[in-house]
C-alpha cells in the first residue's frame, strides 16, 4: 500500500502520493495539486520543495552525510582523484582501469583551447573579477562549436561536448590567472594527469625548464576539487538544470551555474571568508566583538562561512577540509594568522547559544580559501576554484535532467498587486 497524504480544503479532502528517497526522506507529490485543488504551493526559496528526483548526491544534513552515487566523500577524497570522481558522477560508477584510462586519454585530447578565446582577454578590464571572466569564456566556447548549441544532438555528440568542457575548464581558469598576472600562458602538458596540468598551467612559467608542483599541493588539491564535485540542488545547480530545460546549450547552462555561483551566499562565500577574516585580523583579532556582531539584526554582518540549507550539523565537507588546511599549512610551513583567528572564530560560534539555536556550523566555505592563499591564489580566485571542482557534477546534474525528460521549468506565483483599472491617457492624469 504505497503511502499518502491527505489535504483538507474546506468541505473537501485530497488524497497526494507520497515518493520515498532510497536514503529514506519523504515527498509529497503536487504534480496534480492545481488540477485537482486549483490552489499552487508556497515556498518562498524552495526550503521545503523537491523539484527532482536524482540518483547523483545524498545528502543527510541532520546526520552531515554526503555521498556521491553511494561513496561516502571521506572515502572518495582520500581514495579516489578528482578525475575518478567525475567518471562516477558523470556515469554512475568508478571507472575500473580501461575506463579510466580511456576517458583519461579522451580529456588529454581536448584540453587546448581555440586561440581566438586568447582574444577576449583584450576586452576584459585589467583586474576584472575572475568568475566574471570564467563565465563569459565558457559561454563564449558555444560560439566556437555551433554544433553543440542543439543539445538534442546524438549522445556521443553531446558526450564530446562533455570532454570539450572537462578539459578546457582548466585551460580558460589558468589562462585568467595568467592573463591578471600580466604572464605568457602556459600550455597544457598531456603528459601530466588532470591536477598536475592545471597546477603547471597556472603556476609553471615559461622561464622554467620544469615545474614540479609540491605533492603536498596537488594531494590537496585534488581533495577540494573533489569536496566541490557536486552538492544536489544547490542554487548554482538548480540554475544549471532551470536554464538546460529550456534545452539551452550545456556551455550556457554552466555559463549561467558559474554566475549564480558567484553570489556572496553561496560559491563566492569563500572569497568574503578570507576578506571577513582579515577583516577581524586588522581590527586585532577580537574575536567576540565580531560574533556579537553576526548575532546582531541590527547589523548586516553575517559570519561567511558559516551556516547551510541543508547541513544543520557539521558539513562533513568543512571537516575533511580543516584537517587538509592543517597538513597543508604544515607541510608547506606556512604560518597565516587568520588560521588562528578562524579557529577562534570556530569555537567561539560552535559554544554560542545563538547559533547552536540556529544550528549553524562552518561549511565547505570556511577553511577552504585559507588552502588556497598558502597555495599562491589571490582571494578573488577562490570562487573559480569552486567551480572548477563543481563542474562534474553540474554536468551530470544537466545530463539527469534531460535523460528524465523533464518539462520546461516554469514555477507560478501569487499576484498581489493592482485589481483591474482602465486606462487613462495622460492629460487625463492627476
Ligand atoms: C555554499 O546549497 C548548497 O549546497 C551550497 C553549497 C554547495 O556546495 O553548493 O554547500 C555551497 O553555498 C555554502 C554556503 C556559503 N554561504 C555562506 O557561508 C554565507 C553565510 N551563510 C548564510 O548566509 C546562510 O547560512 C546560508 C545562505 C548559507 C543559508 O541561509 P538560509 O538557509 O536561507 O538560512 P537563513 O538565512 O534563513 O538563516 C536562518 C537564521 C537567520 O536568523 P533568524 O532570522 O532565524 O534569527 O540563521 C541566521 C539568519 O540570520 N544565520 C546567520 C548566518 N547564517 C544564517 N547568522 C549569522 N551568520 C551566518 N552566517
Amino acid at each position: 500500500m504505497s503511502e499518502t497524504a491527505k489535504i483538507i480544503l474546506g468541505e473537501k479532502e485530497y488524497e497526494l502520493p507520497v515518493i520515498t528517497g532510497s536514503g529514506g526522506e519523504k515527498a509529497i507529490d503536487i504534480t496534480k495539486l492545481r488540477d485537482l485543488t486549483g490552489h499552487i504551493t508556497m515556498d518562498i526559496g524552495y526550503k521545503n520543495t523537491g523539484v527532482t528526483t536524482s540518483a547523483i548526491t545524498f545528502l543527510d544534513g541532520e546526520l552531515g552525510i554526503l555521498r556521491h552515487r553511494g561513496y561516502a566523500i571521506e572515502d572518495l577524497t582520500e581514495k579516489a582523484s578528482f578525475l575518478e570522481v567525475a567518471y562516477l558522477l558523470l556515469h554512475g560508477d568508478l571507472p575500473n582501469k580501461a575506463q579510466f584510462h580511456e576517458f583519461d586519454e579522451d580529456v588529454r585530447e581536448h584540453t587546448l583551447v581555440n586561440e581566438g578565446l586568447e582574444g577576449m582577454f583584450k576586452a576584459f578590464p585589467t583586474g576584472s573579477h575572475p568568475m566574471g571572466q570564467l563565465s563569459s569564456m565558457i559561454t563564449a566556447l558555444s560560439l566556437f562549436y555551433p554544433k553543440s548549441l542543439n543539445p538534442n544532438r546524438p549522445e556521443d555528440a553531446v558526450n564530446r561536448t562533455v570532454l570539450r568542457l572537462l578539459a578546457k575548464m582548466p585551460t580558460i581558469c589558468a589562462m585568467i590567472y595568467k592573463k591578471r598576472n600580466g604572464h605568457p600562458i602556459i600550455y597544457p602538458k598531456n603528459n601530466l594527469d588532470y591536477v598536475t596540468n592545471y597546477l603547471n598551467m597556472t603556476f609553471g612559467q615559461v622561464s622554467m625548464d620544469h615545474y614540479h608542483p609540491d605533492p603536498v599541493v596537488v594531494d590537496a588539491m585534488n581533495k577540494l576539487l573533489i569536496l566541490h564535485a557536486d552538492h544536489e540542488q544547490n542554487c548554482s545547480t538548480s540554475t544549471i538544470r532551470m536554464v538546460g530545460s529550456s534545452q539551452a546549450n550545456l556551455y550556457s547552462s554552466i555559463g549561467a551555474g558559474i554566475n549564480a555561483l558567484w553570489g556572496q551566499l553561496h560559491g563566492g562565500a569563500n572569497q568574503q571568508v578570507l576578506e571577513m577574516l582579515e577583516v577581524i585580523r586588522q581590527d586585532g583579532g577580537d574575536v567576540k566583538k565580531w560574533i556579537i556582531k553576526a548575532k546582531d539584526k541590527n547589523d548586516n554582518f553575517r559570519l561567511m562561512g558559516f551556516g547551510h540549507r541543508v547541513y544543520k550539523n557539521f558539513d562533513p565537507r568543512a571537516k575533511i577540509i580543516k584537517k587538509t588546511c592543517d597538513d597543508v599549512l604544515n607541510k608547506l610551513g606556512v604560518y597565516d594568522p587568520v588560521l588562528e583567528i578562524a579557529k577562534k572564530l570556530e569555537e567561539a560560534a560552535l559554544t554560542d547559544p545563538y547559533f547552536v539555536e540556529r544550528k549553524l556550523y562552518p561549511n565547505v566555505d570556511f577553511y577552504s580559501g585559507i588552502i588556497y592563499r598558502a597555495m599562491g591564489f589571490p582571494t578573488d580566485f577562490f570562487t573559480v576554484l569552486f567551480a572548477l571542482g563543481r563542474l562534474p557534477g553540474w554536468i551530470s546534474q544537466w545530463q539527469e535532467m534531460r535523460k528524465q525528460k523533464q518539462p520546461i521549468a516554469r514555477p507560478r506565483q501569487i499576484y498581489i498587486g493592482e485589481k483591474p483599472r482602465k486606462f487613462k491617457f495622460m492629460q487625463d492624469r492627476d
